[in-house]
């Protein structure tokens, strides 16, 4: 039996680059001060259609769906805006007194999509959520949260870009301009985008199939449609962004693969030689209308989501490697009956000290017992033997240095305590 297509086992050696990821990440939500918030992995799967949109990939083709035995539509997560979102209004977060709510999660996510190097089909989202403030300097916050994941793990070779998707009075009159261009040439669109032009224009400026066609390349750009407010919150947005000192490239042709955005919308890339097809390494924006499509009050909202798979690929491809400590404290060794007894009750005891140790299982020979203990890179190992016990004695040998010293059973704990 295999892992399904799309899905990978994390095996030790790998299971330690994810935790040390995994904890920057926290830390530095907790520096940026967004709080964790978990929510379940399966939701109903209209919370999907309405909170990504019915007419985005990810609802029409990448869902996992299933009834489950009560009949009920449910839907394993594709993302975890929705949710948070869902999450939010359902206990009244609006209400809590120190608003902007700042979220971040990190989970698994289901998408259904063509496998490769980038792209599974489960895969695990770092994100955090900012709802309930409408200022540009937020989403300079958001977007240098983003980059600074990045930073602070040693990449170099990034690229941010932003684009700005309007209101919604911005976007109607972008999207009668994109069906003013695109109609005359309807018949060249692949099917989907014959489709996208009836009920979602801006998508086709994403297609993969049309990406040639001659239309796209003076396809009306969102930036000449935004109404005054909507162009003065851009323009406020960079100058915050430029007080910050963050480096970013404005991309007109930017619009993100999900309907809830408007406003400020982000990516960020690798530049890395290497680095393989798919270089978006995280995405966002802002969402000022979902929380009242979700049942909530009227709420502006922004965050952004990455990949720890596409993180750690970007460090692979800039050769950064985790400062990961794989060695072991202490190991155990013991040669004799009596000293084998002991053995597991020394080690019991160092460990409720706190101190990391580990012993013989396999009936090892005393030498390879040593083997053993070189192997897993133990700091220190701990020489029991029957004679020595017999004096109430053990022995600490500095795995590094080879010094040997002889220690009182009773004083082993606070002397360990003391070398570590
Ligand atoms: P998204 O652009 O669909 O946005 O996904 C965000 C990030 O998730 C991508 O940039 C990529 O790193 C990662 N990702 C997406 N699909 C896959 C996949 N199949 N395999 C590996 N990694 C993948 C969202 O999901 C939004 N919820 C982000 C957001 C939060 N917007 C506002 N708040």
């Amino acid at each position: 039996m295999k892992a399904p297509r799309g899905t990978q086992d994390l095996l030790p050696g790998v299971t330690e680059k994810w935790q040390y990821v995994e904890e920057k990440l926290k830390d530095l939500s907790r520096r940026f001060h967004y709080q964790e918030i978990r929510t379940p992995i399966f939701e109903h799967t209209e919370l999907f259609q309405r909170g990504v949109g019915d007419t985005t990939d990810i609802v029409q083709k990448e869902m996992y769906t299933f009834l489950d035995k009560g009949d009920r539509s449910i839907t394993l997560r594709p993302e975890g805006t929705a949710s948070v979102v869902r999450s939010f209004v359902e206990h009244k977060l609006f209400g809590a007194p120190n608003q902007p709510t700042k979220l971040f999660y990190i989970g698994p996510m289901f998408r259904y999509e063509r496998p490769q190097q980038g792209r599974m089909r489960q895969f695990v989202q770092y994100g955090v959520e900012a709802l309930g403030s409408a200022d540009p300097a937020i989403d300079a916050e958001v977007i240098s949260l983003a980059m600074s994941v990045y930073q602070t793990l040693g990449l170099r070779s990034l690229k941010l870009v932003i684009n700005s998707l309007g209101d919604q009075e911005s976007r109607a009159s972008h999207r009668q301009a994109l069906i003013d261009h695109f109609t005359p040439v309807k018949e060249e669109l692949c099917g989907d985008c014959q489709n996208r032009l009836e009920h979602n224009p801006l998508r086709i400026l994403d297609c993969k199939k049309d990406r040639d066609h001659p239309k796209m390349q003076d396809a009306p750009s969102i930036l000449e449609y935004l109404n005054e407010d909507s162009a003065a919150y851009f323009e406020k947005v960079k100058a915050y962004l430029d007080e910050m000192g963050i480096n970013y490239q404005v991309d007109p042709k930017l619009v993100r693969g999900l309907d809830y955005y408007n406003h400020t919308a982000f990516e960020i890339m690798s530049d890395a030689d290497g680095f393989g097809a798919i270089t978006t390494l995280s995405g966002g924006g802002r969402y000022n209308g979902l929380v009242q499509d979700l049942g909530g009050p009227e709420t502006p909202g922004i965050g952004f989501a990455l990949s720890i798979e596409r993180l750690l690929m970007a460090l692979e491809a800039e050769n950064v490697s985790l400062p990961i400590d794989q060695q072991l404290d202490c190991y155990v060794v013991a040669l004799g009956e009596t000293a084998n007894l002991k053995a597991a009750a020394i080690t019991n005891d160092l460990r409720q000290a706190g101190i990391q140790v580990d012993k013989d299982y396999q009936g090892k020979k005393f030498k390879a017992q040593f083997k053993a203990a070189d192997r897993l890179q133990a700091k220190f190992v701990i020489v029991l033997g029957d004679d020595e016990l017999a004096h109430n004695q053990i022995a600490v040998k500095n795995m590094e240095t080879g010094e040997q010293e002889a220690i009182a059973i009773d004083q082993l704990i606070t002397h360990m305590q003391g070398i570590l």
